[in-house]
């Protein structure tokens, strides 16, 4: 899931270590067409073996330090903090960007990246606490999290900043939306091991998932939309923003 911006700043960054390959040619100002098409090349041209020489060999699976999905709305049936350390994310191989606006001379202008992936599955350590509906849940053990056809809008804008004479994009504001198909969840040594009551809990959480996402989702896109920030701010401060496109002068 939050591969996504990943998949754009990956493909810039990708662009620039490699100080942008003759083909496919690099971009215009605003020309997403272009930009959509040159990642996704980068994407299947590259992942499918890794490319040591593009950096691409952890894309996929991405490690995951740290995330705490945390939906504490008192209104909400489900009410839980929910934190993977050290997680695997699968499936940014098979992602494609399908839209792009933005990206234009106006760097505080709206940028915004669609995409869709095939499944995104979070896999390692879980712990998790808290209630859903009227069930009180709790456990640490391994977890796969899945997301079926995700969509996913990325969206960011920043404000210039200048170093050296040189006009950087200052990310500052960074949001993601992602909505799957469908989500799968396996918590195994739930309840402390409890194999009836946990094999019971991840019954009911997967014939409920559609709605344990939804009222997951806020929370999810906001870790998610944390986790990005950081890496997208990474990459627009390697390079002044016109070093990225092609029309630099
Ligand atoms: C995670 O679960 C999905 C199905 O929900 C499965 O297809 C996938 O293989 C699992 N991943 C791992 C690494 O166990």
């Amino acid at each position: 899931m939050f591969a996504i911006a990943f998949a754009v700043v990956l493909c810039l960054m990708v662009s620039v270590e490699a100080k942008f390959p003759e083909d496919p040619k690099p971009c215009k100002y605003g020309d997403g067409e272009c930009i959509m098409k040159l990642c996704n090349t980068l994407f299947s041209e590259n992942s499918a073996e890794g490319d040591p020489g593009l950096n691409l060999m952890q894309l996929d699976p991405l490690k995951v330090d740290r995330m705490v999905i945390s939906q504490g709305e008192s209104s909400s049936p489900v009410g839980i903090t929910l934190t993977f350390t050290d997680n695997l994310l699968y499936g940014i191989k098979d992602q494609r960007i399908v839209k792009v606006k933005g990206f234009g001379r106006d760097l505080t202008a709206k940028h915004e990246v669609k995409i869709v992936t095939k499944t995104f599955s979070l896999v390692g350590p879980y712990n998790i606490q808290g209630k859903v509906l009227i069930l009180p849940i709790s456990g640490t053990g391994q977890s796969n999290m899945t997301m079926v056809n995700v969509r996913a809008i990325v969206s960011f804008s920043g404000k210039p900043l200048v170093k050296n004479g040189e006009t950087y994009l200052d990310v500052t504001d960074l949001k993601i939306t992602m909505k799957p198909e469908s989500s799968h969840y396996h918590f195994s040594n739930l309840f402390n091991g409890d194999k009836a009551l946990g094999d019971n809990m991840n019954v009911f959480l997967n014939e409920n998932s559609e709605a344990i996402y939804k009222e997951t989702a806020k929370a999810i896109d906001r870790s998610f939309g944390k986790l990005y920030l950081g890496v997208v701010k990474g990459v627009f401060s390697k390079l002044p923003y016109a070093k990225f496109f092609a029309d630099e002068s």
